[in-house]
């Protein structure tokens, strides 16, 4: 455990960046504890990889106070840029290497010598289960080995905090599930993480802390659940073959909202099974007939939207990856 009293791992305030006369950040403050997950979750063009930039060295703020490890990047960028690791959005693997001379390039940046550079090398090879890879070129990996190529790499130089720009856009769901283990175990190691998403699950599954950066600000701070608890409850959706079905069920059951369009009614609930049960038997009793019903139980999308006041969708490209859970949040349909 970190004792209370550390200073944090990355510690931002005021932080402001633009490019010509468009605003990117206007003015972020944000706190990552020693050893945490802090998710920075926006949508396309939000300003996350301009963050990670700044906050990892590579690009230079247009104000604001940033420690990162401790140290300024402005005054001391070697001393961040040697506590701190960076995978970056797009891949930093070169595809004409093997697995492994990446890793050892890698190892000869951070002058690890021949022996313990081959060492490290073979050890983030079996880490990252890409030993019986070690000797294909990169550009023959899935995405998935890429990506934990491209992790293997950050972490040859054994940093304190790392960052990752979006570690499993991209990936399967099996890949997207093994790259979180990975940033788990990371984290159960002592290791700080910041990572940018634009998916709500991921931030939900993995972050100790989640950040909505849009347009430039950030419009909420906290847990998972307490971003949750700050949006309206959950929801039972009733699907109904026609209108008189609708309205009867509208009558019948004070408080729900009817969509006479969607012939559905939303009726407000918390997906217990006794509120469901209760619920059915209600249905029996007046003899209504629904033909769809599903339990909406409020995610991070919701929350996106309640803060925001439109979905989690950017403005900068119309495509958003197709790996992503973040559009629908129904669960269970019952039919
Ligand atoms: N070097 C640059 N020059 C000019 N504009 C830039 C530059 N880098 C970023 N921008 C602009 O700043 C905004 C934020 O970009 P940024 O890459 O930080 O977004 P992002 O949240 O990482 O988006 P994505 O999810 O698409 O990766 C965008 O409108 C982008 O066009
Ligand atoms: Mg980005």
């Amino acid at each position: 455990m970190t004792p209370a009293a550390s200073a944090p791992a990355i510690a931002v305030t005021g932080l402001r960046k633009s490019f010509g006369d468009q605003v990117v950040l206007d003015g972020i403050d944000l706190e990552v504890a020693e050893g945490t997950i802090f998710a920075l979750l926006g949508p396309n063009g939000a300003g996350k990889t301009t963050t990670v930039h700044i906050l990892s060295t590579l690009s230079a703020p247009d104000g604001g106070g940033i420690r990162v490890g401790g140290h300024d990047p402005a005054l001391h960028p070697d001393l961040v840029r040697a506590a701190i690791g960076v995978t970056g959005q797009f891949s930093a693997v070169d595809g004409l290497l093997t697995g492994e001379e990446n890793l050892v390039l890698m190892a000869d940046l951070h002058h690890l010598g021949r022996v313990g550079g081959r060492r490290r090398a073979a050890e983030l090879l079996r880490r990252f289960d890409l030993a019986e890879a070690a000797g294909k070129t990169a550009a023959t990996y899935s995405g998935g080995m890429r990506r934990r190529l491209d992790l293997a790499m950050t972490l040859v130089g054994d940093p304190r905090i790392i960052f990752l720009d979006e570690p499993t856009t991209g990936l399967d769901p099996r890949s997207r599930r093994t790259m979180w283990q990975i940033i788990r175990r990371l984290a159960a190691g002592g290791t700080t993480i910041f990572l940018t998403t634009q998916q709500l699950d991921e931030a939900d599954e993995l972050a100790d802390r989640i950040a909505v950066l849009d347009h430039g600000t950030l419009v909420a701070e906290g847990t998972a659940a307490e971003l949750k608890s700050r949006i309206p409850g959950g929801h039972i959706q009733l699907q109904f073959a026609d209108a008189d079905s609708l309205d009867a069920a509208a009558r019948a059951l004070a408080g729900a909202t009817p969509d006479r369009d969607a012939l559905s009614l939303q009726v407000p609930g918390d997906g217990s099974v006794r509120s469901l049960r209760a619920l059915l038997d209600r249905l029996d009793r007046d003899g209504l007939d629904v033909q769809e019903l599903s339990v909406h139980t409020p995610d991070l999308d919701d929350v996106f939207f309640a803060l925001t006041g439109h979905p989690t969708t950017g403005t900068d490209r119309t495509t958003t990856e197709s790996t992503g859970t973040t559009g629908t949040t129904e669960k269970e349909a019952v039919r």
